[in-house]
């Protein structure tokens, strides 16, 4: 009898965040081990809580949730949104403007489905949140990567992005703070991107999920701010800011010139009402509003916060293995540490995490995961308690003394 194959569409499409490896700690799992789960930025899972005027106002409200709504999202979680939006800075923008969604991973679907014809590309940087990458591959569209220098602090190389533009270019993806390499982008790189995008007639797809979660009182600059011309959409969430990965929520607004996109919005408006509408017990999150959940952020990430407080740990730790190097995370909830080649003679990322999560139980993600080509990092997701950060530097530690791939 013939095998039931998975479409060829999926074949170059890859996600190893919940990739074999994660399997094979969920074998370890059924086997008895406990296994620590550094593979996703989850926060609740690390006992991380979202506001509880979000919860109050779902659990207030639950008879509202029944029935379908808005494609785009009910209007009052849009006028939040949108509040929010102007604060930031944004402006020539309504909730039309405004789309919901049942997470920033459904809206990059959304997004890229709606823009990319067969062959065209989308430039991504390297590393990425490869979600990224297998939504463009995923719609017939080519990945095309751009460098992020880890000598510089791995802001984005321009001029090697500029160096891939070609006749076939549609977009260009920002992830900033970036996932998994915590950098926060300067002003005069967000500049850059602005120009390119002006000069080449390009979309910025800006994801900026992490834009609250920022250290040593660094500056998130958004491109639809710096410019009101460039015809962006830029995306954000429950999931990290407000600590609610698992309500499954996220957003996206459109600005520049809406004349020139009205057949892309039309697009955007046939994938959104195919899928009806986003979930509404989240909807109802947002429509609790934001201003708690941005004070409980900002209580984290300041010096003596949780989050604050792990980064430096982790840190701290990881750079003093001997063969590791590391760039300090400026953002977001990672580390993307460096591993000495010559040392440890790794040719193949994913069996070293595989060979640290057989002997330690701590399930990492290796760095070709995160479409960066050379098998020399991996990323630590650095939510857990302090106690627990402390075992994976020493378990870390212990490892490395003695590894050597054949
Ligand atoms: C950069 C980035 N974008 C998007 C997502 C997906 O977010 P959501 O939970 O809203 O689907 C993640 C999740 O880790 C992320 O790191």
């Amino acid at each position: 009898m013939k095998e039931f194959k998975k479409s060829y569409k999926l074949d170059n499409v890859c996600y190893d965040i919940r990739g074999p490896v994660m399997e094979a700690a969920e074998r370890l799992e059924k086997e008895g081990h406990s296994i620590i789960k550094l593979n996703t930025g989850n926060p609740a899972h690390f006992g991380f809580s979202p506001p509880e005027n979000m919860k109050q106002n779902i659990i207030n409200n639950m008879e509202r949730t029944e029935a379908y709504v808005a494609s785009q999202g009910i209007a009052s979680a849009r006028e939040v949104i949108l509040e929010d939006f102007l604060a930031k800075g944004f402006s020539g923008i309504d909730i039309d403007d405004i789309y919901l969604g049942n997470g920033v991973s459904e809206l990059i679907s959304m997004a890229v489905t709606a823009l990319v014809n067969g062959g065209d590309e989308v430039l991504i940087p390297s590393p990425d949140y490869p979600l990224w990458t297998a939504t463009v591959t995923l719609a017939g569209g080519k990945a095309v990567h751009y460098k992020c220098d880890e000598s510089s602090d791995w802001q984005p190389d321009l001029k090697d992005l500029e160096s891939h533009i070609s006749d076939r270019t549609r977009a260009i993806v920002i992830i900033n703070p970036n996932n998994p390499t915590g950098a926060v982008y300067s002003k005069s790189v967000i500049e850059g991107f602005i120009a390119l995008a002006r000069k080449y007639d390009l979309i910025l797809l800006s994801d900026e999920i992490y834009d609250r979660i920022l250290y040593d009182g660094d500056t998130h600059y958004s491109p639809a701010v710096l410019a009101d011309d460039v015809f962006t959409i830029t995306f954000n969430g429950l999931s990290k800011v407000y600590l609610a990965a698992g309500y499954r929520s996220g957003w996206m607004v459109l600005t520049g010139s809406r004349a020139r996109t009205r057949d892309y919005r039309e697009g955007l408006g046939i994938l959104a009402n195919m899928r009806l509408c986003g979930n509404t017990f989240a909807q109802l999150a947002i429509e609790a509003g934001f201003s708690e959940g941005i004070a409980a952020i900002g209580r984290l990430i300041e010096p003596a916060g949780r989050l604050h407080t792990q980064r430096n740990a982790i840190y701290d730790g990881i750079s003093k293995i001997p063969g590791i190097s590391c760039v300090k995370p400026k953002g977001a909830l990672y580390l993307f540490p460096k591993l000495d080649g010559g040392q440890f003679n790794i040719s193949d990322d994913e069996k070293f995490v595989l060979d640290f999560l057989m002997e330690k139980k701590i399930l990492l993600v290796h760095g070709r995961g995160f479409n960066w080509n050379a098998p020399d990092h991996f990323r630590i997701v650095f939510l857990p308690p302090m106690e627990e950060l402390l075992h994976v530097v020493e378990a870390m530690g212990d490892f490395l003394e003695g590894y050597r791939q054949k």
